[in-house]
């Protein structure tokens, strides 16, 4: 647990459907594993299940449908006002299928997580189990990482290896990724909410700078 003392960041939550990783995020704040609430959750889409699931816990959410804007600026203009209008401090992509327009990633720069599962830089983009089961690799796993304004691209936080078995395919192995990004995600807003830390390049360096050599 964190020091109690510290007061609580809150996080909006972007999601496009399911928001097994958002209940995760939730989860790990109620536990007080991460001094942090979710104050909004914004969804893309009217149908994610994530988002029924949310307004059930008291969750504040909002819908904002890309369709509904002629721009990518537009819509993310929208969010950025809903996310502000909360309070919101840092946002977590947390199954969010939408590239981020750079006004959006400058609006809360170096304030935006994605969760992607792979081994970045390695199977980018959509089906990212599929790519690394078709190309045969051994270890995958899952990528939580700052957002810049290139696809699965800024720092990594942090990430976790899952082996690929031979009786796999690319539904068993997203399930055992899964499992791991859940606590990936509370392990990297736990280390970037509670401990020192700084950027060399695209690096991301825990510990505070006067105890390197
Ligand atoms: C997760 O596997 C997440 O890593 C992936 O979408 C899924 C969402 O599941 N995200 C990406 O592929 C982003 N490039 P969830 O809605 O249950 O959290």
């Amino acid at each position: 647990m964190y020091n109690r003392s510290m007061a609580k960041t809150k996080l909006g939550v972007l999601i496009s459907g399911r928001g097994s990783n958002m209940k995760a995020i939730v989860a790990a704040c109620q536990r007080e594993e991460i001094p942090a609430e979710v104050a909004l959750v914004v969804s893309n889409r009217a149908s994610a299940p994530g988002l029924a699931w949310a307004g059930e816990q008291g969750i504040p959410t909002v819908v904002l449908s890309h369709r509904e804007y002629a721009t990518r600026e537009g819509h993310d203009g929208a969010v950025v006002t809903a996310l502000r209008g909360a309070g919101v401090e840092w946002v977590c992509l947390a199954g969010y299928m939408r590239l981020l327009s750079a006004y959006f990633v400058e609006s809360y720069a170096g304030r935006i997580l994605n969760i992607h599962p792979s081994l970045l830089p390695s199977f980018p983009g959509l089906d990212a189990q599929r790519q690394a089961w078709k190309y045969g690799v051994k270890v995958s796993g899952c990528t939580v990482h700052l957002v810049d304004a290139e696809l699965d691209h800024g720092p990594i936080v942090v990430q976790r290896a899952v082996p690929v078995l031979e009786a796999d395919d690319p539904e068993t192995l997203a399930a055992r990724i899964l499992e791991q990004e859940h606590q990936a995600y509370a392990e990297a807003l736990r280390r970037l909410l509670t401990e020192p830390w700084s950027l060399e390049g695209r690096r991301i360096r825990f510990g505070a700078l006067e105890a390197r050599t």
